[in-house]
């Protein structure tokens, strides 16, 4: 009877799939998956919510530094160190007039905010953006109105920003404090402009060509040195196809973005539509690189600005989880140790999308889908800014082929997803391990076309559960652990623990 019943569970073990299969990660120092830009750990904030106002800026708070900065939010920034940061929208651009938001601060316009509720106070503005960017050392952003907002309006803000002549924007900007050039490289031309039900006024593709050339000329005869960012739209092939080819020359890059949630009591169904995005942002570029000149020629010399030098990239300016759960419009998400794990994995296709993105913002950085959240009193760190923290703090300069081999959790849906990055000058490489299987998993690591690295250490982020949360409530329990490893030696295997993220620095 009892020998019954150790046979019996030694099948079911088998039988398991975290036993029925073996596991091995393969990686490829020699297949090249292009380099990494370090932008695409980039941050996003908006007019929205809390965003701003209560989130990153709050004059009135004991919390803030002396220009109204929550300084214990920028200190949970500057841990997530992001290089770029871009503003101030999203949809709410197609109402921002930058003006409202310059100089002394009692006499900027508060407005309405017509897109998402609420009252754009514009004390934080322009200036105090590019001071935020600064501090905390990341690339600005600019976006444009092409709704409510005119060509004139846009160069304008160029020439404010980066002007150095003696010009009236330059020496408005001058005149606030700020003698020199913002020097403000990267400018996009609108948000989501297809979208009807938005205050944009381009869900005609060509209207949208003829509209924005005039906004191209204007501010690239401003600055010519600006690089522009053209709209794209996820799952709109007529529309990506018309601006590509309309555009083409005079535009560096064209967005893309890619929100992902959870299916009613499908709790797995987030990593499957990350799959899907991989496969989406693959096709998109494909979209790209057929509608767009690898190089440019016969520029028409009348146009008096130089054309683009590269050949055109994506923009994924927009990426993050969207489950739709409190106001304003779903977006104040409380995020589950899941969702950790989700944002580690769209970190890997990221990576392995390095060849085509040349950035990339999560959306939003506070209190709107974010990694922090306030409250009056204090922030938090949610379960998905580990994972953002940490690879950014790992990640090398190009990605490179990795493969995973795993048993299933659901029927098509694999336990570990991989990525990896390297070093080629400093002979290291990066290995992101994502394991979504309850199970710990014994891996083999197998080095193709070169020797296996030394593993220096690794960094493991997991949690007691894929449901627990960090919360405003309770700011001062962290559910999510980081635990740092060193080895020192060359290994054939390794053990995944169950839902966790493991992030192993090779020497090769
Ligand atoms: O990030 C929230 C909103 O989502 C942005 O304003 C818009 O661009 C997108 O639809």
């Amino acid at each position: 009877m009892k020998r019954a019943i150790v046979v019996s569970t030694l099948f079911c073990l088998l039988l398991h799939p975290s036993f029925a299969q073996k596991s091995e990660v393969s990686i490829d120092p020699s297949n090249s998956l292009g380099e990494l830009s370090p932008f695409v750990y980039g941050q996003f904030i908006e007019y929205m919510g809390r965003c701003i106002d209560g989130g990153i800026y709050d004059e009135k708070s004991p919390l803030s530094d002396q220009r109204g900065f929550r300084e214990d939010v920028l200190e949970k920034v500057k841990e997530l160190n992001p290089p770029m940061l871009r503003f101030p929208g999203g949809t709410v651009i197609k109402i921002f007039h930058w003006e409202d938001g310059v100089g002394p601060k009692e006499e900027r316009k508060a407005k309405k905010n017509l897109i998402w509720g609420g009252i754009n106070s514009y004390r934080f503005g322009t200036c105090e953006f590019i001071e935020y960017c600064r501090e905390i050392g990341a690339e600005p952003v600019l976006v444009v109105n092409l709704s409510t907002g005119t060509p004139d309006e846009a160069a304008n803000w160029v020439e404010y920003c980066n002007g150095t002549e003696d010009t009236y924007y330059a020496n408005l900007r001058r005149s606030h404090g700020y003698p020199e050039p913002f020097n403000v490289k990267y400018w996009a031309l609108g948000n989501e402009e297809a979208a009807e039900p938005d205050a944009g006024r381009h869900q005609d593709p060509n209207k949208y060509v003829e509209d924005v050339w005039h906004f191209i000329k204007l501010m690239k005869l401003t600055d010519p040195s600006i690089e522009l960012i053209a709209n794209g739209e996820s799952g709109h092939t007529e529309w990506n196809r018309i601006i590509l080819k309309g555009l083409d020359g005079a535009i560096d890059y064209i967005s893309y973005h890619a929100y992902v949630g959870t299916d009613a009591n499908k709790p797995y169904s987030i990593f499957r539509k990350i799959n899907d995005t991989d496969k989406r942002l693959g096709d998109f570029a494909l979209l790209v690189k057929e509608n767009s000149a690898e190089k440019v020629v016969n520029w028409k010399k009348w146009y008096r600005f130089p054309h683009r030098e590269k050949p055109v990239k994506i923009a994924l300016d927009e990426w993050g989880i969207w489950e739709y759960q409190d106001p304003p419009y779903g977006t104040t998400n409380t995020y589950e140790w899941r969702h950790g794990l989700a944002t580690a994995h769209f970190l890997n296709v990221i990576h392995r999308n390095a060849a085509h993105i040349a950035m990339a913002n999560w959306a939003q950085m506070v209190n709107i889908l974010a990694p922090i959240m306030t409250d009056e009193n204090t922030s938090v760190r949610q379960t998905v800014f580990f994972p953002l923290k940490e690879y950014r703090a790992h990640a090398l300069n190009e990605s490179v082929w990795t493969k995973a081999t795993s048993p299933s959790v659901e029927e098509g849906l694999y336990s570990l997803d991989v990525s990896a990055t390297i070093d080629r000058e400093k002979k290291l490489l990066t290995l992101y391990v994502v394991n979504i299987n309850p199970e710990s998993l014994k891996t083999a690591i197998n080095f193709i076309n070169s020797q296996a690295g030394k593993l220096i250490g690794t960094t493991t982020l997991s949690a007691t559960s894929l449901s627990v949360k960090n919360k405003l409530s309770d700011p001062d329990t962290n559910v999510v652990s980081t635990s740092y490893k060193p080895i020192n030696k060359k290994v054939n295997e390794l053990i995944f623990p169950g839902e966790s993220v493991t992030i192993c620095q090779f020497e090769l």
